[in-house]
Parts: C-alpha cells; structure tokens; sequence
C-alpha cells in the first residue's frame, strides 16, 4: 500500500456529503478526500473552493460499470482509505403509480446496491481503525407509504450496515448507519414529483452540518448507529414498541394523506 491516506465520499458535492468532505479536510489521519458524484462541473467547483486536497471522480454510482472503474483507480493508486462516507443517494415522494419503474430500480442501484459495492470494493485498502460511514435514514425505522421504496432501502443500509459492523469487528474497522431526519439539503428538489398524495410535511428539519458532526464522532467512537436529535430518538423508540401498522397510521395522519 502507498502512504496516502485518503477520505473516499460519494455524494461529496452537495447536502450532507459536502458537509463530510469539510469535516474530513480537518482530521490529521485524512492527507486527501476523492469526491465522487456525477456532475462534473459541481466537482470541479470543490477542487476551487478546498484546493488540491480534494480530487475528484465523475461517476454514476448507479452504473455498475463505475463500480469496475473504481476498483481500477483503487488498483493503480494503492491508497490507505481510512474514511469511506457513502452519502450519494435519492428518494422520491408520491405513490407506486408516481414514480416510473426504471426509477424506482435506479434508486435501489445507488441507495443499496453501491453502498454495497462500494464497501466491498474499498475494504482491502482499509486499515485497522478505519471507518464506513453509511448513510440510512429515520425512514429506516418503519415502512413509509408515499415514499416506499425510499424507506424499504434505507432499512437494508440500516441492517446492512450494522451487520457488517460486527463482522468487522477483529479488523477494527467500524460501520455506522447514520439515521438523520428530514435535513435542509436539495434531495427535496430531486425527490418532489407532481403525484397529488405525496409527502410534504416534514416534522423536526434539521442542518446537515449537525448530523454530520454527530455521525463523525459516533462513528470514531465505533457506534454502529448514529441518531441525531431528541426527536428522531423518539421516532425511533417509537417503532420499536409501536406495531408497524400504528406507525404508518401516525405517519399518514402526519402527511394528510387519507
Ligand atoms: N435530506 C434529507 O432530508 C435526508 C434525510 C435522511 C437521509 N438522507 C440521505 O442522505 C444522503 C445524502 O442526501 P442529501 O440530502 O445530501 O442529498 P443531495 O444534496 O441531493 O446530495 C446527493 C449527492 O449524491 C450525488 N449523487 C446523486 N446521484 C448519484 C449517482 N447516481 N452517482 C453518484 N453520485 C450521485 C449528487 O451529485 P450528482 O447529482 O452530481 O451526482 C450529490 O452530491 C442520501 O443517501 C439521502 O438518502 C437525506
């Protein structure tokens, strides 16, 4: 292995992903951050405003093709990646009819599937006391409809995540699911669409700066769950001791949805 020891984060270019990438630049075991998202031109935006610490990778998670393109540059640079943030990912509001298929199977590839791949594909240049910081949900806790598939596949990064935790347990590489509530980034621009029932209250918003700084200590301190404030502990307490059925009761009386 080379001595660079680098921060690998997907969705490093915007929300909470770019709120990674600053806390990143300033912890001492992290010498680069390689952003990856699609956009280019937002990409080299970073490299402007962070400077040459950060490099950057375009590509689309969601492609499995990327997948093979990540583990060539992996091959070739030999990094040290102490910190994988997977942050990269979408959701869409409405129901099943509102959201077409090829959608809803893309946003299984990127919020399940890559954070799969990208952990799999990044472990051999992993060392001990690294991390994996994966990026799940409040919509974790509980089926959600109007935001279905969403909240089914953060439950997997959820389980996913906790699972591998303990696996890597005698490598003392950490896994931490971080379960924010809603967060004031622009996945609501991308996760709007004209269905009439749809989701459009969103109880307890919070900054992505915040649950980032909880999710980087949490994480360093080897907790395989990150939950931010009060009132996503509640929801989560809440789930555990509620049925399901109750859950998404409260959750659609919450939206107006009847
Ligand atoms: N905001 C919330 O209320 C909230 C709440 C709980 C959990 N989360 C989760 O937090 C994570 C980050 O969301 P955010 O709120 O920060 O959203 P965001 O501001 O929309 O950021 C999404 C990031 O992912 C990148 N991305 C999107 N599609 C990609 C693809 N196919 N391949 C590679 N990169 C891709 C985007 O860049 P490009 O578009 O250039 O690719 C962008 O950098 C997501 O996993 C989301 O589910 C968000």
């Amino acid at each position: 292995m080379s001595e660079k020891r680098i921060a690998v984060i997907t969705g490093a270019s915007s929300g909470i992903g770019l709120e990674f990438l600053r806390l990143m630049l300033q912890r001492p075991e992290v010498e680069e951050v390689w952003a990856i998202a699609r956009n280019a031109q937002k990409l080299e935006a970073l490299v402007r405003t962070f400077g040459s610490r950060v490099r950057t990778f375009s590509l689309d998670l969601s492609d499995r093709t990327s997948w093979t393109k990540w583990e060539a540059v992996l091959k070739t640079e030999q990094p040290r990646i102490t910190w994988l943030v997977n942050s990269a990912g979408f959701g869409k509001f409405g129901d099943y009819t509102a959201v077409d298929l090829s959608t809803s199977v893309n946003m299984i590839d990127l919020n399940c599937s890559a954070v799969v791949a990208m952990g799999m594909i990044c472990l051999p240049y992993m060392p001990s006391g690294a991390h994996i910081v994966n990026l799940a949900s409040q919509a974790s806790f509980q089926p959600l409809p109007y935001l279905n598939v969403y909240a089914a596949g953060k439950a997997f990064v959820r389980h996913y995540s906790r699972a591998l935790n303990r696996e890597l347990k005698g490598k003392k590489i950490t896994v931490t699911a971080v379960c924010p509530g809603w967060m004031d980034t622009p996945f609501f621009d991308r996760a709007r669409t004209d269905a009439k029932q749809t989701v459009r209250v969103f109880w307890g918003m919070t900054t992505p700066k915040k649950v980032a700084q909880k999710a980087v200590r949490d994480a360093a301190a080897g907790k395989d769950m990150s939950v931010c404030s009060a009132y996503v502990k509640f929801c989560h307490t809440a789930a555990k001791l509620l049925p399901q059925r109750a859950m998404m009761k409260i959750w659609l009386m919450q939206q107006k949805i009847k």
